[in-house]
C-alpha cells in the first residue's frame, strides 16, 4: 500500500517568502499524525497543496499513491477537510450544505441525505439541521466543519486546528470522535497549536518551521530529547549549590530546593540522593519533572507556542465574520 501522504522536496513560494521550502513528509495509511508548527510555518499550505487549494511551486506530492495535481479528482474524493478558516455557504440549512458537498463528490441524492443525517448526529449537532451556518455558536461551526469533512466517508481526514477555540468539553468530544474515526481505519492528519492535543492523540509528530521539517517521531521519542529535572529538598538547605558527577547538566537552588537537570530522572535519582546523604544533606522531599513536548518544541522553533494561542483565540472569535484567510495580525 502506498503511503496516505507523501512529499519530496514540496516547495510553495509567495514572490521571496518560501512558505513551504523542500518539506518531506510521509504519513502512513492508518496514522494518527501531527503536524505542528510556530505561526506560519507553512502547515496550512502544505494542506492546501495536497487538496488542490494551492498550487505547489515545484517537487512532489502524493494521496495514496495519486499525484495532487495529475490525479487531482482522485485525491480529492480521498480527503475529508476541516479548514483553520470558515468556509460555509452561509444562505442555507446545514443538512443541505452537507447534501451538496456530498453530491459534488458524486453521491447520489437519497444516500447525500443520509449521510449529512449521519454525519451531523456524529457530531452532535442534528437537532440544528434545518439552521443557517451564520446561527450556529463558534464550538457548533467548529462541528459542522468536521461532518462537512466526514460526509463523504474519507480515507484521510485532515483537520487543521479543529479545537482552536473551543470550549473543554467540545475538546474532549472531538477527541473521541476522531480517535474513533482512526480506530475505524480513517487516516488522520491534524494540526493544532495545542501541544498537549497533540500529544494526546498523535502516533507520530513532525515539528515544522520556516517551510521545512526539524523533526519528526512519537512524542515520547521527541519527550526524550530533552531533559528531566530532579528536585530535592535538604536539610539543612545548602548555601550554595553542592557540587555532583557528570550525569548533572546543570543545578539551581530554588526556594530552598535544589534542581537539577538530568536526561533521565528515574534512572539518575538513586545516584543523585546517595552522592547528596554522602555530603552530609537529608533529603525530605523528591519530585521528577519530564521535559513536556511542549518545552521540546520551543526548544527545537524557539517559539512559545503558549502565547500564540491565547492570542490567535481570542482575535479569531472577535474576527469570526470578516476571517478570509491567514492569521489576524501582529499575532507574533
Ligand atoms: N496567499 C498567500 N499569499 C502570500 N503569502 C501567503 C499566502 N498564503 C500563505 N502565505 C504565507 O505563507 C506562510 C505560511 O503560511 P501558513 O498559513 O501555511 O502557515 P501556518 O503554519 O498554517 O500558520 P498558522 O499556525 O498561523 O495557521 C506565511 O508566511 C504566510 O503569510
Ligand atoms: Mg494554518
Amino acid at each position: 500500500m502506498p503511503p496516505a501522504i507523501e512529499t519530496a522536496d514540496l516547495r510553495k513560494e509567495y514572490g521571496d517568502l518560501r512558505a513551504l521550502d523542500g518539506l518531506e513528509l510521509t504519513v502512513e495509511e492508518g496514522e494518527f499524525f501531527g503536524l505542528l508548527g510556530p505561526n506560519g510555518a507553512g502547515k496550512t499550505t502544505f494542506i492546501n497543496v495536497l487538496v488542490g487549494l494551492v498550487r505547489k511551486t515545484g517537487g512532489e506530492a502524493r494521496v495514496f499513491g495519486n499525484d495532487v495535481e495529475a490525479d487531482y479528482r482522485r485525491v480529492r474524493d480521498a480527503i475529508g477537510l476541516a479548514p483553520q478558516e470558515f468556509n460555509v455557504d452561509r444562505f442555507f440549512p446545514i443538512r443541505e450544505v452537507l447534501i451538496h458537498k456530498a453530491g459534488y463528490h458524486g453521491i447520489p441524492t437519497d444516500e447525500a441525505a443520509e449521510r449529512a443525517d449521519e454525519a451531523l448526529k456524529r457530531v452532535g449537532i442534528y437537532d440544528k439541521r434545518e439552521e443557517r451556518f451564520d446561527w450556529l455558536s463558534g464550538g457548533m461551526k467548529r462541528r459542522l466543519l468536521l461532518a462537512r469533512a466526514l460526509v463523504t466517508d474519507p480515507d484521510l481526514l485532515i483537520l487543521d486546528e479543529p479545537t482552536a477555540g473551543v470550549d473543554v468539553q467540545l475538546r474532549r468530544d472531538l477527541w473521541e470522535l476522531v480517535t474513533e474515526l482512526n480506530e475505524e481505519g480513517t487516516t488522520v492528519l491534524l494540526t493544532t497549536h495545542y501541544i498537549e492535543e497533540a500529544e494526546r492523540l498523535c502516533d507520530r509528530v513532525a515539528i515544522v518551521n520556516e517551510g521545512r521539517k526539524i523533526a519528526v517521531a512519537t512524542p515520547e521519542e521527541l519527550k526524550r530529547r530533552g531533559t528531566d529535572t530532579v528536585s530535592v529538598a535538604l536539610e539543612p538547605t545548602p548555601a550554595t549549590a553542592p557540587a555532583l558527577g557528570p550525569y548533572a547538566h546543570g543545578s539551581a537552588l530554588s526556594g530552598g530546593r535544589l534542581d537539577v537537570r538530568v536526561d533521565d530522572g528515574s534512572r539518575i535519582a538513586p545516584q543523585l540522593l546517595r552522592d547528596l546523604e554522602a555530603d552530609g544533606y537529608e533529603i525530605t522531599d523528591l519530585e521528577i519533572s519530564r521535559t513536556s513536548l511542549e518545552e521540546v518544541f520551543v526548544e527545537l522553533t524557539g517559539r512559545d507556542d503558549r502565547t500564540v494561542t491565547r492570542s490567535t483565540a481570542e482575535e479569531r472569535s472577535n474576527e469570526e465574520s470578516t476571517a478570509e484567510r491567514g492569521q489576524p495580525e501582529g499575532v507574533v
